[in-house]
């Protein structure tokens, strides 16, 4: 029986666009792993999918004006485009909002709660009385316990980066609407991880995983404590209760489950459906999860616990190679600070295998690395055009000019060559064991060694003087030989990086059928069909221009100076006016009571602003900086003795103060604490 291997890479959330930083970590190294495993012949199957709930999505969805539904569905489509466009092998990639996903994840909540690992507890939450629901931390903003902050968020003070309970923050209010929130009792459902330290101790002890990520997990286990499980949302896989109405599973609770989901999603698709089982239920299956270092504890001791205390025997994870991160020219890749790498545009510039042998080369594997756009194009030029490239260019055209094209026929060996074949055959075993340990580095290394020692050898033997001399023909013929055998080796090693290449290279030696399924030992014998016509040999890998790269480091050159420097000439001054001419007008605190879009215009917006004294209609070109619903029950200031106009059609009485002269960049000065029609001076 074929050993089984069950691979999978972290579920990415459907909350934005991944980058090249996500990739390093937990997607490229599973996808190389799942080919070399492939090669070995190995009964693979790599599972991946979109992590669709959770706040963090309620809250982008509803800044974006958009449901979560219509949020995750453009992510996750994005998302899967991305992986397509990298070349990933995954056998499925799901997401979690399925049914079959919302049915486990239930599953494994009562039975859970049903051997007495989960249970129900009463506790005050901060509750929206406007909005009607109780608001996750991320909802809520209030004033600093610290530090008196006003706006500090419902986990953390941006001032004095303090962490703490929503619970803990003075006068907390609604981030969306800016309500007055209370405290109200509400229901939920913890999870006694306490109960599974034992169990969870014994289970880790004789693990080999990484240093740092067994070192970590370990300690976690030391003092597990309860955990809530269940939030007070709409947006999740409902907690399967009566009492449990308005409830859903926490987002960490049903993602990991969404690794099993997915099989069984894969199963109905091949039309076995009970075929997860092969790979779930059996013992013998690998089981190996690719993660970034942040999602070591669900990994490593919830998610197991989970598995413990329920009754199927699904598999826990054997290996948990968890790596570090990536960052841009040493920064965090951030879309928001322009940070970050256009894929558009790299994928017009640059191909697949050369991202994916870049970044397998600098691979976070024991501690973050960079992405820096002149190591990205010395890499490619020099590695994989003037050392790789090179190596197999001159063997084929050598072969094509002085072999008629064929396979040459290889004859007695000397020193030299055997060392040649020596290197050759030990570097394929440094590769696998390289690739078995998840070792992208260390395989780009090996590789880039055997392409040296291949071209040092085509130098040493000098194949265009033997070409001259018709008695060095079998001297020649051997050494072409050899080399043909190197690029055989090579197209194989570097098969799992660089997919594309590899194959292109496998068909110019000769081989009609694809380097697939199983190749790796038949391969690795080296074995040339002599006297075998050849295609003729392309260029594989293509330079990369200076000004490409520099094109690239100019935007993010850009992104820097945009925030260090202000964003444009401060205005001149206007001239002087008298103290009189300044107390003509009459500025009022108002509250806006209705604020509406005023259709076919995208700069306006139609408010209702309660002044005290009375109630106005003010048009306000605003729209392109703040929405309606940020507006309500904000306090502003109006300048309330202006002449009335019309925009639009609509009567005007009153401006509204606003900060900033671009349409899209405006701020609105906001008044909290001041009566309605209090004077402004
Ligand atoms: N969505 C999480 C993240 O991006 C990873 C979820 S992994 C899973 O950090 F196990 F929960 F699926
Ligand atoms: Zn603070």
């Amino acid at each position: 029986m074929k050993k089984k291997i069950l691979i999978t890479s972290a579920l990415p959330y459907a909350n934005g666009p991944i980058h090249f930083g996500h990739i390093a970590g937990a997607y490229l190294p599973a996808d190389v792993y799942a080919r070399f495993e492939r090669l070995k012949g190995r009964d693979v199957l790599y599972i991946c999918g979109s992590d669709e709930y959770g706040v963090a999505i309620t809250l982008s969805a509803e800044l974006a004006n958009r449901t979560p539904k219509e949020h995750v569905d453009i992510y996750h489509e994005m998302i899967k485009d991305f992986f397509e466009k990298l070349n990933f092998s995954f056998d499925h990639y799901s997401r979690t909002t399925t049914e079959i996903h919302k049915k486990l994840s239930q599953e494994f909540f009562l039975d859970l709660y049903k051997n007495g690992y989960i249970e129900a507890k009463t506790e005050k939450h901060l509750f929206s009385e406007k909005e009607n629901k109780f608001l996750a931390d991320r909802y809520v903003i209030g004033t600093c316990p610290k530090c008196e902050y006003e706006f500090a968020r419902g986990d953390e003070c941006p001032k004095c980066s303090r962490a703490f309970d929503a619970k803990e923050l003075k006068n907390p209010r609604s981030k969306l609407t800016n309500s007055k929130l209370i405290l109200k009792p509400s229901k939920h459902w913890y999870m006694r991880f306490d109960k599974f330290k034992e169990k969870l101790s014994s289970w880790i002890k004789d693990k080999d995983w990484k240093d740092s990520v067994l070192n970590f997990s370990k300690e976690y286990i030391k003092d597990l404590k309860e955990r809530a499980i269940t939030r007070d949302s709409t947006w999740g896989v409902p907690v399967p209760l009566e009492e449990a109405k308005g409830k859903v599973l926490y987002v960490w609770f049903d993602a990991p489950i969404g690794y099993i989901s997915a099989t069984m999603e894969w199963a109905e698709k091949i039309g076995d459906k009970e075929k997860y089982k092969d790979y779930w239920f059996d013992e013998k299956t690998k089981l190996v999860n690719f993660i970034g270092k942040d999602n070591i504890p669900f990994h490593g001791v919830f998610f197991p616990a989970m598995i413990m205390g329920q009754k199927k025997p699904y598999k826990i994870v054997d290996d948990l190679p968890a790596n570090e991160f990536l960052m841009l020219e040493k920064r965090q890749f951030s879309k928001s600070e322009k940070w970050y790498i256009d894929l558009k545009s790299f994928f017009e510039k640059f191909t697949t295998d050369q991202i994916r042998f870049y970044l397998a080369s600098i691979a976070p594997e024991t501690h973050d690395s960079d992405f820096l756009w002149k190591d990205f194009q010395m890499h490619c030029n020099s590695e994989l055009v003037g050392k790789f490239g090179n190596f197999i260019h001159r063997t084929l055209t050598f072969i094509q000019r002085f072999a008629d094209q064929k396979i040459p026929k290889s004859y007695a060996l000397d020193d030299v060559d055997q060392k040649f074949l020596d290197d050759i055959i030990k570097s394929i075993t440094d590769i696998d064991i390289a690739y078995s340990n998840y070792k992208l580095r260390k395989a780009t290394q090996i590789i880039m060694e055997l392409s040296q020692i291949a071209n040092v050898y085509f130098d040493h033997k000098k194949p265009w003087k033997m070409a001259k001399d018709e008695s060095k023909k079998e001297e020649l013929f051997t050494c072409l030989n050899l080399c043909l055998k190197c690029i055989k080796a090579l197209s194989l090693m570097t098969s799992p990086i660089i997919p594309t290449s590899s194959q292109k290279i496998w068909k110019m030696i000769g081989n009609e059928s694809g380097l697939s399924q199983g190749k790796w030992d038949s391969v690795k014998n080296l074995n040339l069909e002599e006297g075998k016509k050849l295609p003729p040999p392309e260029v594989i890998f293509q330079k990369i221009e200076d000004e490409k790269v520099i094109e690239e480091m100019d935007k993010l050159k850009e992104a820097l100076d945009d925030q260090n420097m202000p964003k444009k000439a401060i205005q001149d001054l206007k001239n002087e006016i008298s103290y009189k001419d300044f107390d003509k007008i009459d500025m009022r605190v108002g509250k806006i009571i209705e604020a509406e879009k005023i259709e076919k215009s995208e700069k306006l917006l139609k408010l209702q602003v309660d002044l005290g004294f009375e109630k106005r209609q003010i048009i306000s070109g605003i729209a392109k900086s703040i929405t309606p619903d940020e507006l309500l029950n904000k306090k502003v200031i109006v300048v309330a003795n202006i002449k009335k106009a019309k925009l639009m059609g609509f009567e005007s009485d009153g401006m509204i103060l606003a900060a900033g002269e671009d349409d899209d960049s405006l701020e609105i000065p906001f008044i909290q604490d001041m009566e309605i029609g209090s004077s402004v001076c």
